[in-house]
């Protein structure tokens, strides 16, 4: 089946990447079809279909993930749609929304969904009607460049999560937390599932933890300052996270029973995100040998740094290699570096 997902637009790279981390992770073979600004089409075998559910509860720079139903143009739209056996799918009603992802193709969307949505509704005769609050079959249509994709929404990405996750709405809060959207995809880069064992060795507020822990990971947290193991254990009960140890270290001296299957991390630097006094080039440096002793070797390891650090030069001392980056303007003078290690 073709799958078309709807990207968040506010980083270039990072939406893919992600998807691709988790339905490696997933186990969901696909392959990519096409790719346009904001929209990725996919192939995924049917059978599958049924974990699309998993996708939306894990995805964090994906907005929707749609059924593809007909691929067509302007020219054919109204033929094609009228063609289509909507009786077979439409259980009961239906809604239909334009999304227009090129800007300067400009038309009355409004118009043509209640002209689309009439067409519909007389080719199903009286055995379903629009409903647009809440109905059982959401058509959505996208317009890029010349091509209009008809698909059904098999799921939306909640907004909800992220706003409602805002660090500052936590029970512990402390200036310098990751927002929960970056967090998530962080996870996700690392390529963990359910089940595995996650690291932050700089949890701080346990932004990347709860991420984690939402998804049925099990986390560690380190952090050397006490209060932050306390707000993080505050924090991770308030979700109802139970799978969780989080103890005071130094990030270069931790010790584990057993090796993990992923790391992510968001060292500190600068002046809102404490160094403990320590140079953040010998801290990272370090961390990481011990960073590359604790994670299992097929496992990685997903950091986030300012631009100005040169991530080879730290990881000189370790088999670390990197196998990706993504870069996020943050503002003028600061751009985060997300990059992904793994053992060679
Ligand atoms: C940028 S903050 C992490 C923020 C975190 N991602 C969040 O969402 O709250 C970095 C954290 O590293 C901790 N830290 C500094 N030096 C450390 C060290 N040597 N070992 C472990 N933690 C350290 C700081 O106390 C701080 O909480």
């Amino acid at each position: 089946m073709e799958i078309v997902l709807i990207l968040s637009q506010e980083n270039k790279t990072l939406p893919k990447a992600e998807i691709e981390a988790v339905l490696n992770a997933e186990k969901i073979p696909y392959n990519f079809k096409e790719q346009y600004d904001g929209i990725l089409i996919l192939n995924i075998p049917q059978k599958y279909s049924n974990s699309l559910k998993i996708l939306g509860n894990r995805f964090s720079y994906t907005h929707e993930i749609c059924k593809l139903l007909i691929e067509t143009d302007k020219a054919h739209l109204n033929t094609e749609i009228q063609k289509y056996p909507w009786k077979d799918i439409i259980i009961k009603d239906f809604a239909v929304r334009i999304k227009r992802m090129d800007k300067n193709n400009k038309f009355d969307t409004s118009h043509l969904e209640r002209e689309i949505g009439g067409i519909i509704n007389k080719s199903i005769e009286g055995t379903g009607r629009v409903n647009l609050k809440n109905p059982s079959n959401f058509l959505r249509l996208i317009f890029i460049n010349e091509k209009i994709f008809i698909t059904e929404r098999l799921c939306k990405i909640e907004k909800k999560h992220f706003f409602n996750f805002k660090p500052h709405k936590r029970p512990f809060f402390y200036p310098g937390s990751m927002s929960p959207k970056l967090a998530r995809c962080m996870v996700n880069l690392t390529g963990v599932k359910k089940g595995n064992i996650l690291l932050d060795p700089f949890c701080g507020t346990g932004g990347i933890l709860l991420e984690a822990g939402i998804m049925g990971v099990n986390v560690i947290g380190v952090d050397i300052d006490e209060k932050m193991v306390k707000g993080t254990i505050k924090n991770l009960q308030n979700c109802d996270i139970k799978d969780y140890m989080v103890f005071q270290e130094d990030a270069r001296k931790i010790r584990l029973p057993n090796k993990v299957k992923a790391i992510a991390t968001d060292p500190p630097y600068g002046i809102s995100a404490s160094t403990g006094g320590e140079e953040s080039q010998n801290l990272y440096t370090e961390a990481l040998v011990t960073m590359e002793e604790i994670l299992m070797d097929t496992g990685s390891l997903c950091m986030a740094t300012p631009h100005y650090m040169d991530i080879n030069e730290l990881i000189q001392s370790t088999n670390f290699e990197i196998t990706e980056q993504h870069h996020i303007r943050m503002h003028k003078s600061l751009t985060r570096v997300i990059s992904i290690l793994k053992k060679s």
